[in-house]
């Protein structure tokens, strides 16, 4: 019997993403983590991601134009983003708007998953058009108008365009591209492995993509990021920080950004992503919500041993970027499609329909009890 949660129980072949959590490791097809940061794009890892392989300068290429050329929203998806603007919740309105992408998808076909290369292309295009979806959705919330997406710019530097409006700086695109190659991908966890027993079925990639949104939204996976900067907010200043982690600690409470399934010693995305928060907020001219981050990292290690996590340092590196809270998880979204379509590629190449099995802990066989003698 595992130990609940599926925890080290190994549920498929996989040559994506491997990770060592005693050693603190992450690699995306071999290459490691700090590598893909240090060198890469997000561009880069998807193809990496997708094909197994880095590109060549004439693939790298070919992908970065097709996805400045596809960025654009159909007519149908632009009144959609409208209307979810309105009433929807970020998350709410990412998970609808990518399911009626395949609705909107001129090659929909219910049953062309087996179609490699057509699910392919449909990758390719939710990568372009998800963070168009956001910044659209997220420009329209706060009530400024829609900035259009600019095809000179690459995928980083254009969602931080269509978010604020103004070009962003080199090193603020080189960071925001970083923390999109550092969420691109991560193994089985949640979200991924519901895109891969929803892939199983064969149904199409929008579904399985769409599932996996609708698992990143929960608070314990990517849902986490939002609500570390709303406790960051609602702490306010570095001498709240010892009372209020330990009233969160005597109530029993999770703290949002710590603790890992997998990770037991570092998380190698935590570490890279700290010195980039103290780079962004250097660059911003505010180091507030990085000391801040630093200090309640220090006193919660005080009081238990638990890794930060992804979460944890990418909410003040985004409040950093001038990018509103809500919309931190749609981010998260926005760059794990390249892992996801990844897994539902690989999982439609050698599918086999996942089926597993339950160990029955509930009653005996029992007879029928008419209603009136219940
Ligand atoms: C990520 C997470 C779900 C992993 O959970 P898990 O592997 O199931 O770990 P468990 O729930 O078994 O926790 C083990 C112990 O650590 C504690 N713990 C784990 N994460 C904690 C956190 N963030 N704050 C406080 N205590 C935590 C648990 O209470 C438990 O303590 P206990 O044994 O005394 O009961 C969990 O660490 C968590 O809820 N973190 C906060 C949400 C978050 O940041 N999610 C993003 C993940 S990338």
């Amino acid at each position: 019997m595992s130990k609940g949660g599926l925890e080290d129980v190994i549920v498929a072949e996989s040559a994506i993403c491997s990770i060592d959590g005693a050693a603190g490791t992450l690699r995306y097809c071999g290459y490691s983590i700090d590598d893909l940061v240090a060198h890469g794009s997000f561009p880069e890892c998807a193809w990496l991601l997708w094909h197994g392989q880095l590109p060549n300068a004439q693939e790298l290429n070919g992908l970065r134009a097709t996805l400045r050329a596809r960025r654009d929203l159909s007519e149908g998806m632009n009144f959609l983003v409208h209307g979810l603007a309105e009433r929807a919740a970020p998350m709410d309105a990412l998970r609808t708007a990518v399911s009626a992408m395949g609705i909107d998808d001129e090659t929909t076909d219910g049953n062309a998953p087996a179609d490699l290369d057509l699910s392919q292309d449909r990758a390719i295009r939710m990568m372009a058009q998800m963070p168009v979806l956001v910044a659209t959705y997220s420009r329209l919330r706060e009530g400024k108008p829609v900035v259009p997406p600019d095809p000179d710019l690459d995928e980083a530097a254009n969602f931080l365009w269509m978010m604020r409006g103004e070009v962003p700086s080199n090193a603020e695109a080189k960071a925001f591209d970083a923390c999109l190659v550092m969420h691109a991908e991560h193994g089985f966890n949640a979200s991924t492995f519901a895109a891969r027993v929803v892939a199983s079925t064969l149904t199409d990639i929008y579904s399985a993509v769409s599932s996996a949104i609708a698992s990143l939204k929960g608070p314990l996976h990517g849902g986490a990021n939002t609500r570390v900067m709303e406790m960051l907010l609602e702490i306010g200043s570095e001498d709240r920080v010892t009372q209020w982690v330990d009233d969160a600690l005597a109530r029993k409470e999770r703290i949002m950004g710590f603790g890992h399934r997998v990770y037991k010693t570092t998380d190698p995305r935590a570490r890279i992503l700290e010195q980039l928060s103290e780079q962004c907020a250097e660059l911003a001219g505010n180091r507030l919500w990085f000391e801040l981050s630093r200090r309640v990292q220090a006193e919660v290690n005080a009081r238990k041993p638990l890794v930060t996590n992804v979460d944890f340092f990418s909410a003040s590196t985004y409040y950093a970027m001038g990018l509103s809270p809500e919309i931190y998880t749609p981010i998260f979204a926005l760059a794990r499609v390249a892992g996801w379509t990844a897994h539902v590629l690989e999982q439609y190449r050698n599918n086999r329909l996942m089926r597993p099995r339950a160990a029955w802990v509930g009653p005996e066989p029992r007879s029928w009890v008419p209603v009136e003698a219940r």
